[in-house]
């Protein structure tokens, strides 16, 4: 089959290496790509958001199935425009893909289903919002509607600087807010793949949301990331699939969107309990990588099944060593990064026993040479008979990565690795 993988980021990497790896995959496309990829799949630079031309690409390179990485396309109608051509596809329709792309929609929905996550409110203007906020005090969570990469939401721990962000957030034409209870606990992510009305749980991971050691400094799209999460214990995860991951299907399916793809729920594993912090409609980055290590069974079949809607009976294998990716960003990162820089010794760092490199936020420059050129650049991953093992193994393989403007967490997995010890 030939297959297209949608996306550039260190999440595609993984994808198309375990595609790479099926005995059904004939011809691997991926558009945009990135150097990492090119290495294992032909890239095509085709916008992701221009659906006519994602199109063309399927019908230019005779694509017979299609996996969407990154959430903007979802957002954006791609894959309501190729299923509609006959093209198959891994991932929600744009009506499905709201349970992302808006918070409002997805905090009603858990509250007209019974789905346990933050108290809420919804506001449209500031003196409603502030008004708000005053009544419910600080700590309290400032959030924008829309998508926004992870950096439009705000954990307000004074009163003062809730207000602060609830100003920023209204001076945007046209903005909305969800303003919501503080959750305490710690944080894991949750995938399961869903074909529209069954789920089939894959395995837990732990994001590293801040940019800074002992998770300090502004959140991120990802520092790093491990699996599986020891929080997650089998019986939280049954907890978990019961009253967050089932309901929320069923729910999708009576709203007239079912829900096809990957179902990823960030949840704060609360002392009451496991609540929904937020949903989104495809793999994490930098969890997916960690999942693609373990993944033992192929990749394809599963997600096709989740477009047929025959998860049903669906099994998956996984490897019981642990996976672990240490992210390496450009210095400035959240902020502007510093892009341009050359990078070197990957192949060494690839090297490694048990290491496997992705590419995010990489370019290849006419020479030849591998120059960053984004805010999160490389993932370096390992895998390990135990977590401490895999952590070892990754910073092993990272201090091969040369590069002057990059910069990564040294903590990553710090407390699996405590539990571990
Ligand atoms: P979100 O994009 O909604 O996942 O929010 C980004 C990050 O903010 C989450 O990964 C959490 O670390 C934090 N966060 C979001 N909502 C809450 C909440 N209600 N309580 C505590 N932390 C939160
Ligand atoms: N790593 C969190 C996310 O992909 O949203």
């Amino acid at each position: 089959m030939n297959v297209l993988v949608v996306g550039s980021g260190g999440r595609e990497h993984a994808l198309c290496w375990a595609l790479k790896a099926s005995p059904l995959v004939g011809k691997l496309v991926c558009a945009p790509g990135n150097p990492g990829i090119a290495e294992i799949a032909l890239c095509r630079p085709v916008n992701v958001t221009d659906n006519a031309a994602m199109l063309q690409l399927c019908r230019d390179e005779h694509i017979d199935f299609v996996v969407v990485g990154p959430e903007v396309p979802l957002v954006n109608g791609l894959v309501d425009v190729l299923e509609a051509a006959g093209f198959a596809c891994f991932g929600p329709t744009a009506s499905a893909a709201r349970i992302e792309g808006s918070k409002g929609f997805m905090k009603d929905l858990c509250a007209k289903y019974d789905i346990p996550t933050a108290f809420y409110g919804r506001f449209t203007d500031l003196a409603s919002a502030e008004a708000y906020i005053r009544k419910h005090g600080a700590p309290i969570v400032v959030k924008a509607d829309g998508l926004a990469a992870g950096k439009g939401v705000v954990v307000a721990m004074t009163l003062e600087e809730a207000l602060d962000a609830a100003r920023a957030l209204f001076t945007e034409p046209g903005a909305e807010a969800v303003i919501e209870e503080f959750l305490d606990g710690e944080e894991v992510s949750f995938f399961a793949l869903v074909d529209g009305k069954h789920a089939l749980p894959l395995v837990s991971a732990q994001d590293h949301k801040r940019v800074g050691d002992g998770d300090t400094g502004p959140n991120t799209g990802g520092m790093g990331a491990y699996s599986p999460a020891p929080a997650l214990t089998p019986a939280l995860q049954a907890d978990v699939m019961a009253r967050i991951v089932q309901p929320t299907v069923a729910a999708m399916a009576a709203e007239g969107a079912p829900f096809k793809g990957v179902l990823f729920a960030g949840l704060m594993l609360t002392k009451d309990g496991p609540k929904l912090l937020e949903y989104n409609a495809r793999f994490g980055d930098p969890e997916c990588q960690t999942l693609m290590l373990r993944l033992k069974s192929d990749l394809l079949p599963a997600l096709m099944a989740a477009r047929d809607g025959q998860l049903k009976d669906f099994d998956l294998r996984w490897h019981d060593d642990a996976a672990l990716c240490v992210v390496m960003a450009g210095r400035g990162y959240p902020g502007e990064p510093a892009k341009g820089g050359v990078i070197e010794g990957l192949q060494e760092a690839a090297a490694q026993p048990g290491a496997q490199v992705f590419h995010a936020g990489t370019k290849q420059r006419a020479d030849g040479a591998v120059v960053a050129d984004g805010g999160r650049v490389l993932g370096i991953c390992a895998r390990g008979p135990d977590i401490a093992t895999a952590q070892a193994r990754a910073y092993a393989a990272v201090k091969h990565v040369r590069w002057a403007d990059g910069f990564c967490r040294s903590d990553i997995g710090w407390r699996a690795v405590a539990r571990q010890n």
